[in-house]
């Protein structure tokens, strides 16, 4: 292990934690330049063999540069607790922890080092993720440059100010469920008109996967692309029509401001 890697130390090998920790442990650059230590409470966690959990989060937290906390949002408090008195002046400590403000980490940190927060997804499972991230006050420049090092090469880095975190979360953060919730939709739709149900899932699946990459390729706008394929009395504008008719733009929009009111409620009642 070169001694020049940054130690970045996660506590919580859950879904996001495991995620965030196997995507630095496969990409080359990343696992060359940072030390990967992990702290899970649960035993029932299956680490890789050669990623040995810490003693506890404080050990965790001292032998770190960057401390990442992937707990979920009411264990994050406790944590702190738990971990404050071995927090220094040059740690960092990143929090992906949803409606968990930079004001609460600082708090519960006793401001005992500058503190960043981070809104990541699950596709950064297959190397796909999209991050927000802001910084709270005090991170040092170099700090900052290579947190936005570490998250662009997961994913899609978006910097955003605070105000617009919970904006992100319900869009990003929360996406990926509206995105299966459609993907499972359209293959029951498949299966009500006569598909079956492995055909029917595998359509849906490549149909999505088919318009993201177009979508991604073109310049045109979606609903151009969309209008290319609506020919006049023809089948799919007999489609579009219904969903119009049925409010289904406003239904979607409307799911992610309850998402993005429920993160401002979430930061209330912590
Ligand atoms: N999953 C998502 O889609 C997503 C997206 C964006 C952000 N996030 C955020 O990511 C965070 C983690 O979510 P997740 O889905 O990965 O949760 P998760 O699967 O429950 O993982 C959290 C893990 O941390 C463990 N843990 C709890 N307290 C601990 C402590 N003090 N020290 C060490 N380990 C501890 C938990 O053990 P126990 O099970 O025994 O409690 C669990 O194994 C949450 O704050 C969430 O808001 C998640």
């Amino acid at each position: 292990m070169s001694e020049s890697r940054l130690r970045l130390g996660i506590v919580g090998f859950g879904n996001m934690g495991r995620a965030l920790a196997l995507g630095v442990r496969q990409n080359e650059g990343l696992n060359s330049s940072f030390a990967l230590g992990v702290y899970e409470k649960n035993p029932a966690a299956a680490l890789p063999p050669d990623l040995v959990c810490a003693p506890d989060a404080a050990a965790l937290a001292e032998a770190s540069d960057l401390l990442l906390i992937a707990v979920k949002p009411y264990h994050v408090a406790p944590l702190l607790a738990e971990i404050n008195s071995a927090l220094r002046p040059d740690h960092l400590l990143l929090s992906i922890a949803a409606g968990v403000n930079l004001d609460f980490l600082r708090k519960h940190s006793r401001e005992r080092c500058p503190v960043a927060r981070i809104m990541p997804n699950t596709p950064a499972l297959v190397g796909r993720g999209i991050f927000g991230l802001c910084f709270g006050p005090g991170v040092p420049p170099d700090r900052q440059e290579i947190v936005r090092r570490l998250l662009a090469a997961l994913g899609m880095l978006i910097e955003v100010e605070e105000s617009k975190m919970n904006a992100l979360t319900a869009l990003s953060g929360s996406g990926p469920g509206y995105v299966f919730h459609f993907l499972e939709s359209l293959a029951e739709a498949g299966v009500s008109i006569g598909l079956d149900r492995a055909s029917s899932s595998s359509i849906a699946l490549e149909l999505l996967r088919g318009c993201a990459e177009m979508a991604a390729q073109s310049s045109l706008h979606p609903a151009i692309l969309r209008e290319q394929v609506s020919s006049p009395a023809g089948t799919t504008i007999a489609g579009i029509n219904h969903l119009d008719r049925q409010g289904a733009r406003g239904l979607l929009v409307d799911a992610v401001r309850a998402a993005c009111a429920r993160g401002l409620e979430m930061e209330e009642e912590a």
